[in-house]
């Protein structure tokens, strides 16, 4: 949208540039051109032609803009079937020289989130369709009826139905299929699927560098991405080294091609890596005392475990975060002596050295506000405030975070330990790298970095006229 706005501009800059540089040929010459005066005069007429030329090439501009965006408003529907419900995005865009616009402000994207999510049908994959009708609801109350013909809508399911048997998942996908089909919008079978955790990371990708502006320019100084969700985390990023296919996501916006390294590390989300230290706590015989009790360095001191959770009574909380740290790590290492590649940062999985800049998103984020970190250095200020909050007592927790629910407040102390190990131990981040922020919005409009938006991004035609099919099929 930017460039549409600077080429106008751009053009006035260049006849005033060409009139200063051939005085014969500019109509004020034939008196003294010489005269110190008569210039001043002349450069005062000059300037005023300019500028009213400029506000009259931007007020044709922006009257076009508005007639053309009044004409040519399209849209487009993105369902993201999460574990914890379902979300509609509903996006208006419009078309400048041939090319889309995109705008993720209130009058053009709306959204709408019911939950349960979709793998909570499994028992009951007819019932799926009661949520989706209404989301579809919501959808038509945004586009005009006669556009909803023209208007594609796809429903992209993640980790939730993942987990579900393929079965189950084609159940419940055919119901959502029944009721997309005969909801008027643009719909094809196969536009409804379940992604994988790299299909969303590169999604997530997209959407970071469309928002940064990097998106359409050249790959090595695009943004990647380290995403820390509750059941798997993922890494995406731009590498010059080569990287095996099974590894490897190409993607094509505008002229530009992009060969992403993506991987989701399924089970290393901060939710699944949690239990999975629990698992091994319980099954540690060695750090038991006499009567068979374990502590748990990951949960504050004065935590009673309650009974019917997997955290039983045999656990003891003994919060210290440097010991919640090495036995988070010890999980990101499990595997790493069979890894078959030139790196493994993260059990026996490829991961290229970091290049670029990154945006830690999702829990890296949410940890992050919740301890109020700083930008600058806020992985060694991690360390600082895990290291306080790990070794607190929990009586005190509870009355310094009055507001925070106490099944959250009880997780931070395991998350800032796990961030550490994940990004420094594991992934090679320096405690004091600039080049990592966390975010969970970017760009000068504060786009948040919700992967659907990027789903969108990447299934819009980036021109009216020639978009390679190859670009829009790459995700599905
Ligand atoms: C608690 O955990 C231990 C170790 O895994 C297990 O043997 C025991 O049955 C559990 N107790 C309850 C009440 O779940
Ligand atoms: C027991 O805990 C210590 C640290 O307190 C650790 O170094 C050791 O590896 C643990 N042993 C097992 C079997 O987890
Ligand atoms: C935490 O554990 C480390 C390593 O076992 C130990 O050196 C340190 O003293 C412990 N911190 C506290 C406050 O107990």
């Amino acid at each position: 949208m930017k460039s549409e706005m600077e080429e106008p501009l751009m053009v006035q800059i260049q006849l005033d540039h060409h009139n200063h540089q051939s005085p014969p040929s500019s109509p004020y010459t034939f008196t003294k051109p010489k005269s110190k005066r008569t210039k001043s005069i002349l450069l005062l007429i000059l300037a005023s032609v300019v500028s009213v030329a400029i506000t009259l090439g931007l007020l044709f501009v922006f009257c076009s803009t508005l007639r053309n965006r009044g004409n040519s408003f399209r849209y487009s529907v993105v369902i993201d079937g999460g574990s914890s419900g379902t979300r509609i995005h509903v996006f208006r865009y419009w078309i400048e020289s041939g090319k889309p616009v995109f705008d993720f402000g209130a009058e053009n994207y709306g959204s709408l989130k019911l939950s349960p999510g979709l793998s909570s049908y499994a028992d009951n994959p007819e019932g799926a369709s009661v949520s989706v009708k209404e989301l579809v609801e919501f959808a038509k109350g945004r586009v005009p009826e006669g556009m909803l013909e023209k208007s594609e809508i796809r429903l992209m399911a993640t980790a939730g139905m993942r987990l579900l048997e393929v079965s189950v998942q084609d159940q419940i996908l055919e119901v959502t299929r029944g009721v997309l089909r005969s909801s008027g919008f643009k719909f094809q079978d196969e536009w409804a699927s379940v992604i994988s955790g790299s299909d969303e990371g590169v999604y997530a990708w997209v959407v970071a560098n469309y928002a940064i502006g990097s998106l359409g320019g050249d790959p090595l100084q695009t943004t990647g991405i380290v995403e820390l969700g509750g059941a798997s985390a993922q890494v995406t990023f731009v590498s010059s080294e080569v990287v095996p296919p099974e590894f490897s996501r190409t993607i094509s916006y505008g002229n530009v091609a992009y060969e992403i390294y993506s991987h989701s590390f399924l089970h290393y989300g901060q939710d699944e890596a949690e239990e999975e230290l629990l698992e091994s706590l319980q099954n540690s015989v060695v750090n038991s005392t006499e009567d068979g009790i374990v502590t748990d360095p990951c949960t504050p001191k004065g935590y009673i475990f309650d009974a019917s959770s997997r955290k039983n009574s045999s656990v003891q909380a003994a919060g210290n975060f440097t010991e919640c740290r090495s036995a988070t790590f010890k999980i990101l290492e499990e595997g790493k002596d069979k890894c078959p590649y030139n790196h493994c940062s993260i059990g026996s999985t490829f991961t290229p050295d970091l290049q670029g800049k990154f945006l830690a998103t999702e829990n890296f984020y949410h940890t992050s506000k919740f301890f109020g970190l700083e930008e600058k250095g806020w992985l060694s200020q991690m360390i600082s405030a895990g290291k306080s909050f790990c070794g607190e007592e929990w009586s005190k927790l509870k009355e310094k975070y009055p507001t925070t629910k106490e099944k959250y407040l009880d997780g931070y102390c395991f998350s800032s330990a796990y961030i550490i190990s994940l990004l420094h131990d594991s992934l090679g981040f320096a405690l004091d790298d600039e080049r990592i922020e966390f975010a969970n919005k970017a760009g000068e409009k504060k786009i948040s970095l919700d992967w659907a938006l990027g789903a969108f991004i990447l299934n819009t035609p980036t021109s009216t006229s020639g978009y390679s099919s190859k670009s829009r099929k790459m995700l599905r």
